[in-house]
């Protein structure tokens, strides 16, 4: 996954360059620099005092030491002073020039921790705008599995409108389904003794409509019942076509109508370029839910092409599971960030979304 979070100690991380949040002498310090300079060994140190320091801003690159690493990025975020210090623009300036550091040294992938978060004092939530602001930047131009290390959860702070506006639909979500049982369960009774009266036909095209994301008009999700029962032999087998179309192709067809290139589109779903040609070559390609959902995402479909690109590949969007919640939420909201969405599905414990 090109850009992904985790809850993890860094320096049980494997990654071509992990990256460190030092002090400007870079001889050592307490938090993630301690745990680096521990787990490193005493090598780490002597190969630091040979740097001449680094500036608030800058990285400076040595090599693994006992880390599961090929290099180690040592980069100093601005300590918090209100926010008027330039504290912003230096801290981005942190992730640009470790990724750049990275990149000329041809890592195919770098471990980073929230930078300035901790004993530098910078507002968390700012942080990880800033951390993931320039990661999104750095991965529109680059391919770089990217991976943000968050070593305990307190340290992870989403917006607070997001994070309120989720709580408050999920447990709106869990209110209605309540409401619902309570009803079923009040009209169960009377239910039964209806059905015993008469036992009634099963429907083979009992599903609820929705708007197909099949440009043919003639779907049979679009069809009632009785047309269908009524359709002539070949008719049905038009429908029945249609219907055949594989998640891929539906996929492919999809990114053509909107206008996108495959490039801009495996990008804006966070997945990686060798995944998006494993799909484009294999018309059964049958790809994970977090991944179906990644390019409805990135597609910015509407809640009713969302659930039928899903259902191609077997899959659905629920009313009660917190993932589907989450991904309702946002699209209901057209917030189509799939960064933004991969830090509130981190926030509430939920896999994230790409491959
Ligand atoms: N793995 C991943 N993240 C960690 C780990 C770990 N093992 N340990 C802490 N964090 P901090 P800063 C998180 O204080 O704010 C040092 O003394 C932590 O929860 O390590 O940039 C340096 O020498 C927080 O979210 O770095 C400097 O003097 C984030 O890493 C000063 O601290 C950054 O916290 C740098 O302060």
């Amino acid at each position: 996954m090109p850009f992904t979070i985790i809850r993890n100690d860094i320096t049980k991380v494997k990654a071509d360059a992990i990256v460190n949040a030092a002090n400007s002498s870079l001889l050592g310090g307490g938090g993630v620099d301690g745990a680096i300079h521990n787990a490193a060994g005493p090598g780490l140190l002597e190969e630091c005092k040979t740097l001449g320091g680094c500036k608030v801003g800058e990285a400076k690159l040595t090599k693994g030491y006992k880390l599961n690493c090929k290099y180690i990025i040592h980069t100093v975020g601005p300590a918090w002073q209100g926010g008027n210090r330039n504290e912003e623009e230096l801290l981005r300036s942190c992730y640009r020039n470790a990724l750049a550091l990275a990149k000329e040294k041809g890592c195919e992938s770098a471990a980073f921790p929230l930078i300035s978060s901790g004993i530098y004092g910078y507002p968390k939530d700012k942080a990880l705008d800033a951390a993931v602001s320039e990661f999104r930047s750095f991965l529109a131009d680059n391919d770089m599995d990217i991976i943000l290390v968050i070593f305990d959860k307190d340290s992870f702070e989403i917006s607070s409108a997001i994070m309120g506006g989720i709580r408050q639909y999920i447990s709106d979500a869990y209110a209605r389904n309540a409401a619902k049982r309570d009803k079923r369960n009040r009209r169960e009774p009377l239910m039964g003794a209806a059905m015993s009266e008469a036992v009634k036909p099963v429907s083979l095209f009992g599903r609820k409509k929705h708007t197909s994301l099949n440009s043919a008009p003639a779907v049979l999700s679009e069809v009632s019942e009785e047309a269908c029962f009524e359709a002539s032999v070949p008719e049905l087998e038009g429908l029945l076509k249609a219907q055949d179309e594989s998640f891929s192709e539906a996929l492919l067809r999809l990114i053509d109508e909107k206008g996108m290139t495959d490039v801009e589109t495996y990008k804006k779903a966070n997945i990686d370029r060798k995944l998006f040609s494993k799909i484009r070559s294999d018309k059964n390609y049958k790809p994970k839910k977090q991944t179906a959902v990644a390019f409805a995402i990135a597609l910015e479909l509407d809640l009713n092409e969302t659930e039928a690109l899903l259902e191609k590949a077997g899959f659905a969007l629920s009313g009660s599971l917190r993932f589907d919640l989450i991904i309702r939420y946002f699209i209901e909201h057209g917030n189509y960030n799939i960064y933004e969405i991969n830090e509130a599905l981190f926030a509430f414990d939920q896999s994230l979304i790409g491959s």
